[in-house]
């Protein structure tokens, strides 16, 4: 500790006290960022302006949170709604990367981020801000993906990020809010879970989750139906693809936002998209996640399945190891290092073929894939037929390839099979 009691700057873009004059803080209106936005002012005696950003998460009342942020102090309140961007410019390239990170995650966090994190860089040069604040912990990756953006964009703007220095635990977080005056809301008597969303998906961490030998707890579930109560009836949905992006559900064209949050709808009344996930941290953790992600549990899989139609077995089996990459780089954070946008690159080109129309069976849990056609497909029926011949495929000519191909197997077999001497 310092001599004022601020802990040492480890990094060259943390903010020494003296520089803190004017902060834009992200802020959501839960209780860490509202006890922070007092706790700024207090303890630097600095000016707080607030960012914050819809992008797409459900139930939020943006005037609400304003009003809060005033009450509690900030001289400037910003409200941006990003969904359009968000979807165009993050949400669009994951679905051409079929973006899984760990086999489950389809990234909204990892996605939003660096997104927020590059408007609170546009609204601190906006506002006159010298530094920027978040409410992230020391222990997750959203620290991580907000100051490496703007560490990235923005080498001329500090960070403080108050909730990993300050000693203050829950309890002692309430009672410094109740004693200036910053309203809590709920319940305050058992800790709540620690939510993230957006419209790509809800993750919930904290409590019983943490234990990993504990079934999920039904309360934690509050966008997806749980399936065995969902519809007895299954829905067929039909998605439409054009060069890789979703364009119009069962027939009726849409926006990518609207697209989204219409599928989000459906699939999550037919308690589709839980996932139950262990996952590697970038800060070396393993943690358990409950992710919620109705419309990503639906439009990437039949993404993926347009793409299996469309691409050669060459594509195909390359693409994997791509999509992989470009998920592991977005979760960890590095959204503006340029292998994602060479990846980009790639993805973009594949996805310029794959259109086409896949249907979706919606059925208590189950997102089951049961139709696809596409203009592009290398599906060719009477070649695939096993009564068909002639044509570009000669079974005749099969025995020859199958001597070449199998050579080198062959050979090596017998090599390591001789017997000795
Ligand atoms: N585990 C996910 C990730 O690292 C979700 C994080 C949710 N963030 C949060 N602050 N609750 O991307």
């Amino acid at each position: 500790m310092s001599d004022q009691g601020f802990p040492p700057r480890t990094a060259s873009y943390e903010a020494d006290p003296e520089q803190v004059g004017r902060v834009l803080l992200l802020y959501s209106g839960g209780l860490d960022t509202s006890v922070m936005l007092r706790w700024i002012g207090e303890r630097y005696g600095a000016e707080v302006v607030t960012l914050t950003v819809n992008l797409g998460q459900p139930g939020e009342d943006y005037e609400v949170i304003e009003g809060k942020a005033r009450q509690i102090g900030a001289v400037e309140c910003h409200i941006v709604d990003a969904r359009e961007e968000f979807a165009r410019e993050h949400v669009a390239p994951a679905i051409k990367a079929n973006a899984l990170y760990g086999g489950g995650y389809p990234l909204f966090t990892a996605l939003g981020r660096p997104l927020i994190a590059k408007l609170a860089v546009d609204y601190a040069r906006r506002s006159g801000c010298d530094t920027i604040a978040h409410g992230c912990t020391g222990k997750g990756n959203d620290q991580v993906r907000i100051e490496a953006t703007i560490a990235t964009l923005a080498p001329e703007l500090r960070v403080i990020a108050p909730v990993r220095s300050w000693a203050m635990g829950r309890d002692e977080e309430i009672a410094y809010a109740r004693e200036h005056g910053i309203p809590v809301k709920g319940g305050v008597e058992q800790a709540p879970y620690s939510i993230d969303d957006n419209l790509w998906g809800r993750s919930s961490e904290g409590r019983w989750i943490e234990n990993l030998n504990q079934a999920p707890q039904e309360d934690v579930f509050q966008l997806v139906t749980l399936p065995r109560l969902a519809p007895d009836e299954p829905a067929r949905i039909e998605l439409e693809f054009e060069r890789g992006l979703p364009v119009a559900l069962d027939g009726q064209r849409l926006g990518l936002v609207d697209l989204i949050e219409r599928t989000a709808e459906i699939a999550a009344r037919h308690g589709i998209g839980i996932v139950d996930h262990i996952e590697d941290r970038i800060v070396g953790l393993k943690v358990r996640d409950i992710y919620e992600v109705p419309a990503a549990a639906v439009i990437l899989p039949a993404h993926q399945e347009l793409e299996k139609l469309v691409c050669t077995i060459h594509q195909n089996q390359f693409k994997a190891g791509l999509d992989r990459q470009w998920a592991y780089l977005v979760y960890a954070g590095l959204w503006w290092e340029p292998l994602r946008s060479d990846l980009d690159a790639y993805m973009d080109a594949v996805n310029e073929q794959i259109t086409g129309t896949v249907g979706v069976e919606l059925y208590k849990g189950s997102a089951r894939i049961v139709t696809r056609s596409s203009p592009n497909e290398l599906y060719d029926r009477t070649l695939a037929s096993f009564s068909q011949s002639g044509g570009l495929f000669s079974q005749t000519a099969s025995p020859g390839f199958i001597e070449l191909w199998s050579l080198q197997s062959r050979m090596a077999w017998q090599l390591r099979n001789r017997g000795p001497g």
